[in-house]
């Protein structure tokens, strides 16, 4: 298994899942190689939870870092990112690929663009300096 996606299947393992049971996990591949990783992190009040991607991409941002290559995600069978997540990541990334790993190991990989055709994002918005 490549780093990343190891990265990603692990960090399903610290998903705090209480309520639905279904523990994602997460690994996002910096510019600069480094590897950072989240896991969906869910609250009692259910609409308040997070899923794995917002947090690793949220936690990457927090520690400095903006430009990133590929991001993991880690999940039970072979569902992909929820459609919330796959805008957080064309914000945030940008046309990168995402590894969708199944409990099983195998690895599926799409363009972030692919899986959110026509994309909404700060270029229809006033700029700015982010
Ligand atoms: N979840 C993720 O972490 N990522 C997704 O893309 C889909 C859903 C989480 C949120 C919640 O904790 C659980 O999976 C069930 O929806």
């Amino acid at each position: 298994m490549e780093p990343i996606v190891k990265a990603a299947f692990k960090a399903r393992e610290k998903a705090y899942a209480p309520y639905s049971n279904y523990r994602v996990g997460a690994a996002v591949e910096t510019e600069d190689g480094e590897i950072i990783v989240g896991c969906n992190v869910e609250s009692s009040s259910y609409g308040l939870t997070v899923c794995a991607e917002r947090v690793v991409l949220a936690s990457a941002v927090a520690k400095g870092y903006r430009r990133f290559k590929r991001i993991a995600v880690s999940s039970k069978g072979d569902a992909g990112p929820c459609g919330a997540c796959r805008q957080f990541i064309w914000d945030l990334c940008r046309n990168i690929p995402i590894l969708m790993i199944s409990d099983d190991g195998s690895v599926e990989e799409l363009m972030s663009g692919d899986l959110l055709p026509r994309a909404f994002d700060n270029r229809f918005l006033k700029k700015n300096d982010e």
